[in-house]
């Protein structure tokens, strides 16, 4: 199963598994961080989900949608590796990707 690093607000790091098919999103929840809120539950509609791609991973990762991009346009922590994690589904190619939990807005 691959592997997710999520660093928290405080900027500890855990490692969880993330089964195939989940967004980032799901993983982190599942995984008992209660700081990321996902509000909507994975529509795209809330930004409550913001993370950071790690440097490292945004090439891999991809650039947000432009549904994404507007409701990314709504925080005051927008950055140039900034996701909406209910929108990166996680598969092998994933694997050992790593995430920083946004400020919340
Ligand atoms: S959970 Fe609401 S936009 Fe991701």
């Amino acid at each position: 199963m691959p592997k997710l690093i999520v660093v928290s607000r405080d900027g500890s790091e855990k490692t969880v598994e993330a089964e195939n098919g989940l967004s980032v999103m799901e993983a982190i929840r599942d995984n008992g961080f209660d700081e990321l809120l996902a509000l909507c539950g994975g529509c795209c509609s809330c930004a409550t989900c913001h993370v950071f791609v790690d440097d490292a991973w945004t090439d891999t990762v991809g650039g947000p949608g432009e549904d994404e991009n507007d409701l990314l346009d709504s925080s005051d922590h927008k950055q140039a590796s900034s996701r909406l994690s209910c929108q990166i589904e996680m598969s092998d190619a994933l694997d050992g990707l790593k995430v920083i939990i946004a400020p919340e807005d």
